[in-house]
């Protein structure tokens, strides 16, 4: 490894997310060899300390901590990565920003829009870099969907169409609260609008520019769980399925749906964009692939290419293995870590950054206010994500 100088993580939180950080800062030196920085484990953090120590030995990590703001306040930490529940991300990053402290923070940005808001303001007045891991960016197929697009081969767009569709809470007698934090609405902000359209959302800006205005319907299908702090049944505050239709500012209509009540799939992430020329479309489920229809092709050969994004070519891909042999799930929080590193020697942005993020979350308090109000809602996005 060349990389001299250090970028010192102290990680907050070692559930699934820990998980996957953690492994993209241990992979990364290995597949990008010529970053300058290198990410060091200097400490993790979680409440309980038996579970962190372990945490700490299997990763890697040379200390502990079980208070986030003793790790914030340690002057031997570069970096704080956010990999806790949605209810601590903006309390955790103010005071990180206030601390000069870069920041890693995992999406969504916060519960509410004034919460990202507040986060925006506060890594800006601090000047700290920061980024926020929407991470489906960075898998090879994605990132190359959008340089398609951005070489204008699919013509003027008329439809963008996403869906994030999982089945893991039909189960009437899931609690809320606790490790099921995600269907407590204080803990989450909300359901599959924060946690999983989110991620939709960030693609289609991303991909396809801003959006202008919503139009949204949501379910709570179970309107009570038992709640692990009480143990007491209690109403559930957060959106258990929501679709919505939308005015993208390029003229294009948008088509979104997400739920966790489809039963058989598990994280079926899928978007198909369709081009006056050409379409394009992309599946969790089989991410190596991106298939790709134009028009302008012989009528006689004329058909989807199903594209197998491993070519030493494609994005990422020169850093890995021959072409043929796939990259998973992991591969793009290792590419977001190398990013992140790499706006370090460049003094680029590394985006989605936290004014990024929030835009996504603009949409996701519009489509929220518009299945509350029955009623378009306009996004006010001023920003275009980058
Ligand atoms: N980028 C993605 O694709 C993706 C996927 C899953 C989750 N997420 C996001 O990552 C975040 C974490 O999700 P997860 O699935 O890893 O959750 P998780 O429940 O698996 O892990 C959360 C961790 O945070 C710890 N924690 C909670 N409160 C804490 C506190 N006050 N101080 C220190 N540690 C604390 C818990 O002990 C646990 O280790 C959420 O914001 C979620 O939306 C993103």
């Amino acid at each position: 490894m060349n990389a001299s100088k250090e970028l010192r993580i102290g990680l907050i939180g070692t559930g699934f997310m820990g998980r996957t950080h953690s492994n993209g800062y241990k992979r990364v030196g290995d597949f990008f060899p010529k970053l300058a920085y290198r990410p060091v484990l200097q400490a993790v953090c979680s409440r309980n300390l038996e579970k962190v120590t372990d945490f700490a030995q299997q990763w890697g990590y040379a200390s502990v901590e079980t208070d986030w703001q003793a790790l914030i306040a340690r002057d031997d930490i570069d970096a704080i990565d956010i990999c806790t529940p949605n209810e601590w991300h903006a309390e955790i990053a103010l005071a990180a920003a206030a601390a000069g402290k870069m920041i890693l923070c995992e999406k969504p940005l916060a519960r509410t829009l004034p919460e990202a808001e507040a986060m925006v303001a506060a890594v800006e007045k601090a000047g700290v870099r920061n980024t926020v891991w929407y991470n489906y960016r960075r898998l090879p197929a994605v990132t190359l969907a959008k340089q398609i697009i951005d070489s204008g081969q699919l013509g003027r767009i008329f439809h963008y169409r996403a869906n994030f569709l999982q089945d893991w809470t039909i189960n009437a007698n899931l609690s809320q609260g606790g490790g099921n934090w995600r269907m407590d609405v204080a803990s989450a902000g909300s359901g599959v609008t924060g946690d999983l359209l989110a991620h939709c959302i960030d693609t289609a800006l991303w991909l396809n520019g801003s959006i202008r205005d919503v139009s949204a319907v949501t379910e709570t299908f179970i309107k009570e769980r038992v709640h692990e702090q009480t143990g007491e049944l209690t109403a559930v505050g957060i959106d258990d399925a929501c679709l919505f239709h939308c005015h993208f500012e390029n003229g294009s209509l948008g088509l979104f749906e997400s739920t966790r009540y489809a039963r058989g799939h598990k994280a079926l992430y899928t978007f198909e964009i369709n081009g006056e020329h050409a379409s394009i479309r992309w599946d969790l489920h089989d991410l190596n692939r991106l298939e790709y229809f134009d028009h302008r092709d012989a009528s006689a050969l004329r058909g989807w290419r199903s594209i197998h994004v491993t070519d030493g070519e494609h994005p990422y891909l020169s850093q890995w293995w021959v072409p043929g042999l796939g990259l998973g799930y992991e591969h793009s929080f290792v590419h977001q870590v190398a990013d992140f590193l790499k706006s370090l020697e460049t003094d680029e942005p590394c985006h989605p950054t936290f004014l990024d993020a929030l835009q996504t979350q603009r949409v996701c308090q519009a489509v929220l206010d518009s299945a509350a109000t029955r009623s378009w809602q306009n996004t006010g996005i001023y920003e275009a994500v980058q």
